[in-house]
């Protein structure tokens, strides 16, 4: 893992109240794979105190194919996000990473399936590129590993529908979900989920709720699935047992730490009341 002072290179607005920061890393940004997160913390700034988690949205290579620098798109929600807008190009936030570890990859799966809820999209970009063999990270070769990848991505309402040209542009198959009917599917992702073909695995990233009617409906039809849990951190580091999930064990449950054995996990392992 590695501390760097990162310059803001590029910082837009892509959605309401949804932004795409680009940050100049060029320790961790070779490093980090799909499904890992950075910590990042505002500059000259004890308030708040702690960094805050974000997923890598993609890295940002030089004329070389090397990377130098990642991409993270994050929702405006509290304190530090409602902060960061403010910070401009040229500016340094704080960030360490990459942390957690990526999303397993399966040899024998033709067709996934992406579950995406508000800003729990951000993973699967750099994660579809990866899977159809159209960009390597953390040093790995470029590989396609599968054929065929749908995604279903729903927001509350259209304007909050960020990077979708994104996905688009990799080739995968996308399907949008409002919770309003504002655009596409009127009502839930789980719920189109279902009326789609299942493809061979599904992979789910989004709020608490949306994940635990995902890890329910995958364990009763048997489906493989992983998810990216999105829960509040303090150090990232697996120092503070703040981000602690309950898992199965043989003797009934224990507490693992999200931000150190996830925060991608398998369904069948999470206890989900
Ligand atoms: C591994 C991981 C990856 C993440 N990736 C992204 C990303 O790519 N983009 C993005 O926008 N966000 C992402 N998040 C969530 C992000 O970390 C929180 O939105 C952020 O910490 C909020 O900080 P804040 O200071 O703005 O809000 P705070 O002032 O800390 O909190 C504001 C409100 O939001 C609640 N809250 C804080 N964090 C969360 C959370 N994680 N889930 C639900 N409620 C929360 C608090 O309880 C409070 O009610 C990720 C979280 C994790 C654990
Ligand atoms: S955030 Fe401190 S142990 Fe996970």
């Amino acid at each position: 893992m590695f501390q760097e002072y990162a310059e803001v290179i590029g910082h837009n607005s892509i959605a309401s109240k949804t932004h795409l920061i680009r940050l100049r890393c060029p320790k961790i940004a070779p490093l980090i794979r799909p499904g890992q997160f950075v910590m990042i913390k505002l500059p000259g700034s004890n308030d708040p105190l702690l960094g805050r988690p974000f997923a890598l949205y993609d890295t940002i290579d030089d004329d070389r194919g090397t990377p130098f620098g990642i991409e993270v798109v994050y929702l405006e929600v509290g304190k530090m996000t409602t902060r960061l807008p403010l910070v401009a190009s040229g500016q340094s936030v704080e960030v360490w990473g990459p942390l957690g570890q990526p999303f397993p990859i399966f040899d024998s799966n033709r067709h996934v399936v992406f579950i995406a809820g508000g800003i729990g999209q951000t993973p699967f970009l750099s994660f579809g590129k990866q899977l159809l063999g159209q960009k390597a990270y953390g040093g790995d070769s470029c590989k396609k590993w599968l054929d065929k990848i749908t995604m279903i991505y729903g927001v509350r309402s259209a304007s909050f529908l960020a990077g979708v040209d994104h996905f688009k542009n990799t080739g995968m198959e996308l399907h949008c979900a409002t919770d309003d009917g504002s655009t596409g599917f009127h009502g839930r992702v789980t719920e189109l989920l279902q009326k789609l073909p299942p493809g061979d695995h599904w992979y789910g990233c989004g709020p608490e709720p949306m994940l635990h009617a995902l890890c329910k409906i995958a364990n009763e039809k048997n489906a493989p699935c992983h998810v990216s849990l999105e829960s509040p951190m303090a150090c990232g580091l697996g120092i503070c047992f703040s981000c602690v999930v309950k898992v199965k064990t043989e003797s009934g449950w224990d507490y693992k730490r999200i931000c150190v054995d996830g925060p991608v996990f398998n369904s069948n392992a999470l206890v989900v009341d």
